[in-house]
């Protein structure tokens, strides 16, 4: 039995957020940002919306794409570090408003590594036979734990969420391999400090830098292939300058890359699938594509999944 996914689907805010109008409330400007970090805009929820809201308009999305009701979904599982409240869980809550009353529930916190943690988990339940459809969410409303007068970190973040169905394939297709780590001695560098984000930009940097390559070529490298059979990467969308670090360690062409964190800046759990349903709907991840995605955040955690795309 091989999972592997089968229908994903996301959800932006309407509003844009200009670099041109984060220099009307820090120290900052557009150059500085754009060079820096590669982002442009992101969005950002307004008070109508809270996570667990975000989390239902791209599940549904998910699950119009895998064409699954919600009765036939065994799991939920949330990757969020801005639940709506600390407990019941975002994953109960989305439950409720999907009237998936079949589906067991619960988040899971890996902060911007969330998404592949919760990939690796439905995989199992799904590979024993014990669950077929999970639906995972990659979710984040950081606009509420950002301390919007701090320019070292207000200008990295948005809000979003991305879904994925995950459930059974062909052999020859799905998750491939997979690489899970953890340093909780480096929890200190990116944490949430009292009510805000605090972080260590270098530090955090110079983590992301070598942890990102060295776990995309792992990963294939697990899975059988050489870096140049890889199609598409799709690495945690925080800093375009981080990004290009695997992307030139994998040595494939600026095209095979998503580079959504223009547009919607760090969206931390919700980064990566928010762009894996884009690229796939926009035809840059074809049938039988070899992918990675790789990510790393706050815990530190990292992880990274090579996969053939297709059911
Ligand atoms: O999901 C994981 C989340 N975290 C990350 O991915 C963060 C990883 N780190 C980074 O992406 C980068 O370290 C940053 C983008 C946060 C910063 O880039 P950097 O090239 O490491 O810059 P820096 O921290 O070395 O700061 C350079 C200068 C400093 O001024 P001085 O000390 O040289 O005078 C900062 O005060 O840039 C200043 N600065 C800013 N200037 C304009 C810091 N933030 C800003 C800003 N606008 N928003």
């Amino acid at each position: 039995m091989k999972a592997g996914f089968i229908g994903t689907g996301h959800y932006v805010p309407e509003k844009v957020v200009t670099n041109a109008d984060l220099e009307k409330i820090v120290d900052t400007n557009d150059e500085w940002i754009r060079t820096r970090t590669g982002i442009e805009e992101r969005r950002i929820a307004d008070d109508t919306m809270d996570t667990s809201d975000l989390a239902y308009e791209a599940a549904l999305k998910a699950m119009e794409d895998a064409s699954i009701t919600a009765d036939e979904i065994d799991m939920i599982l949330i990757a969020t570090v801005t639940p709506d409240t600390p407990f019941p869980s975002v994953s109960c809550m989305l439950q409720e408003k999907l009237g998936a009353t079949n589906a067991a529930a619960m988040d899971v916190s890996a902060a911007c590594s969330g998404f592949m943690y919760g990939v690796i988990t439905a995989k199992q339940f799904i590979e024993t036979e014990a669950y077929k459809n999970v639906l995972i969410v990659g979710v984040e409303k950081l606009s509420k734990i950002t301390d919007w007068s701090d320019r070292n970190t207000c200008v990295l973040f948005g809000d979003g969420a991305g879904a994925a169905v995950l459930g059974p394939v062909s052999d020859d297709k799905g998750i491939l391999s997979f690489e899970l780590g953890a340093d909780g001695g480096g929890g200190k560098y990116l944490l949430q400090d009292k009510d805000y984000i605090s972080m260590n930009g270098r530090e955090v940097f110079k983590f992301a830098v070598r942890q990102m390559p060295e776990s995309s070529v792992h990963v294939v490298e697990k899975a059988g292939f050489n870096k140049e059979d890889v199609d598409y990467l799709i690495p945690h969308q925080a800093n375009i300058r981080i990004m290009e670090a695997a992307r030139q360690r994998l040595g494939i062409p600026e095209e095979k890359m998503s580079t959504s964190v223009k547009r919607y800046g760090n969206t931390s759990a919700a980064s990566i699938p928010i762009a894996l349903s884009e690229d796939v709907k926009n035809g840059k991840i074809k049938d039988n594509d070899l992918v990675v995605l790789v990510g790393f955040g706050g815990g530190l955690t990292w992880g990274a999944i090579a996969l053939k795309w297709g059911k």
